[in-house]
């Protein structure tokens, strides 16, 4: 009788072995104004914002999390990285970070709206550590701006125009200002404001492989149009505007910007039109702007359009432009994370799935695959490298499965021996002692 129910026993604890090595769910809460950098190559690396589904904004805490861009994914099932212990800022919104061109593992963030009095405005991260710091910066600047948008040069300057510059909560004005962080010498700078544009926040902004960043809309009571676009040469200090033609979008904030793959065209999407949070029409939230004749159009998309979003991110990950979180959305009915592939100048494509197109790390493939691979009739296909990709990734995790069922099943078996010896040594006393 007791032997049975001692066999029972260890039968659960096994199926709860095998159910707890599958298990590792971690979901962040939805926000906008957070902050999306990619680093180590391919991962996308979020935090902060305003939480999305409280009526009254307020800061989200210590979340800080990242989804891994090397592996073939949909983004109807997400696979969130939970970093949160590593997170020792304040909570914040609307700051502008960038990725450090030194290396691809170090991100600045600078600004924004923080909780508490804190006065760093500067913080650092670097992944091979998972450690913040606060570097110390020579020169003087002591103005906290948010809704501005960071742009990092080859040479490791940060540009941070215009913002909304915070005195306190209560306090804020919208400052034309081009301060610019050296986050090589860690050394402050300013740019020139001669013939800059109006001040404003949320705004988009690019650097283009000519070394100008462009700069459109925004906000600075109203939204602000995008038919003119402002150029602030990196070389020469110096800003020109342009203006556009074709089907100009709307005036607009709180929209993201990418630059296309072939570096001759910005994508827009998102934003809004007025302060109420006006959500924009799916026909009306993504635009693109030729470089070469300034003309913007509708581009030709396909796939499952989703609704527009504000003050949300945009990152491009090899061939798509990647858009996390933001304001007027329904979750869980979209995804936290869309998808639009940009390889087709002719046609974008909205989609659920991640596929990498390259093999990030030759050397890990087995040798056999990498011959198979370098052979000529295969080498051109990218998809075939996928395929080995997630061919290897399947033989990893189905390893990695047998490895834990199997570390289980030996661990049961030493527990149910150990439990047998107890229970007959028991036995053994207790007959001794009768
Ligand atoms: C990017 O960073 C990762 C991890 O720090 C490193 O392994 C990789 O080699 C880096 N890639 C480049 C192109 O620097
Ligand atoms: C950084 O400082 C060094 C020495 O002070 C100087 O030679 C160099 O030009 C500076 N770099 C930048 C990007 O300002
Ligand atoms: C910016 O400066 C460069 C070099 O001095 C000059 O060639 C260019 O015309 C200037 N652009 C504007 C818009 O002033
Ligand atoms: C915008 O989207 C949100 C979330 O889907 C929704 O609650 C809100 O009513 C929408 N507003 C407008 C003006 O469509």
């Amino acid at each position: 009788m007791l032997q049975k129910s001692l066999a029972n026993i260890i039968i659960l604890l096994y199926l709860f072995q095998l159910i707890n090595c599958q298990t590792k769910f971690y979901e962040p809460r939805q926000r906008f104004g957070h902050t999306a950098a990619v680093l180590d190559d391919n991962k996308l690396y979020m935090f902060g914002g305003y939480d999305m589904t409280s009526s009254i904004e307020y800061l989200l805490g210590k979340e800080f999390f990242y989804i891994d861009f090397s592996t073939p994914f949909n983004t109807k099932e997400l696979t969130w990285e939970d970093l949160s212990d590593y997170y020792t800022l304040p909570s914040h919104a609307f700051s502008a970070t960038v990725k450090s061109n030194r290396n691809n593992n170090t991100l600045f963030l600078y600004g924004g709206i923080i909780e508490s009095t804190a006065e760093t405005l500067v913080y650092r991260y670097d992944t091979q550590s998972n450690a913040w710091s606060t570097p110390t910066i020579t020169g003087i600047n002591n103005i906290r701006k948010r809704d501005l948008i960071g742009i990092i040069d080859n040479n490791g300057k940060m540009y941070l125009w215009s913002g909304m510059k915070v005195i306190n909560e209560k306090n804020t004005n919208y400052v034309n200002d081009m301060l610019i962080l050296d986050t090589i010498n860690l050394s402050w700078g300013q740019g020139s404001t001669i013939g800059a544009p109006t001040a404003r926040g949320n705004y988009g902004a690019i650097l283009l492989p000519n070394n100008n960043i462009i700069y459109m809309g925004g906000y600075n009571g109203e939204e602000l149009t995008l038919k003119q676009v402002y150029l602030y040469d990196i070389i020469n200090d110096n800003w020109s505007i342009k203006t556009t033609s074709g089907i100009v979008p709307s005036g607009r904030s709180g929209f993201s910007a990418v630059l296309g793959l072939d570096g001759q065209r910005i994508i827009i999407f998102g934003g809004t039109t007025t302060v109420a949070r006006n959500n924009l029409t799916i026909e009306d939230s993504l635009y693109e702007l030729n470089l070469i004749n300034f003309e913007w159009r509708i581009p030709k998309i396909s796939g499952q359009i989703p609704k527009s979003r504000m003050y949300h991110k945009a990152n491009v990950i090899e061939k798509y432009m990647v858009v996390s979180f933001g304001f007027g959305y329904d979750p869980p009915i979209e995804s936290d994370i869309l998808l639009l592939d940009i390889s087709n100048n002719n046609e974008y494509i909205w989609t659920y799935n991640f596929v990498p197109s390259y093999n990030p790390d030759p050397s890990s493939l087995p040798s056999s695959s990498i011959e198979q691979s370098s052979s000529p009739t295969q080498s051109s296909s990218p998809s075939h490298s996928v395929n080995l990709l997630s061919a290897q990734q399947s033989e990893k995790s189905s390893l990695t499965m047998i490895v834990s069922i199997v570390g289980s099943l030996f661990a049961g078996t030493i527990l149910l021996f150990g439990c047998f010896f107890i229970y007959r040594w028991i036995k053994i006393k207790r007959e001794q002692k009768n």
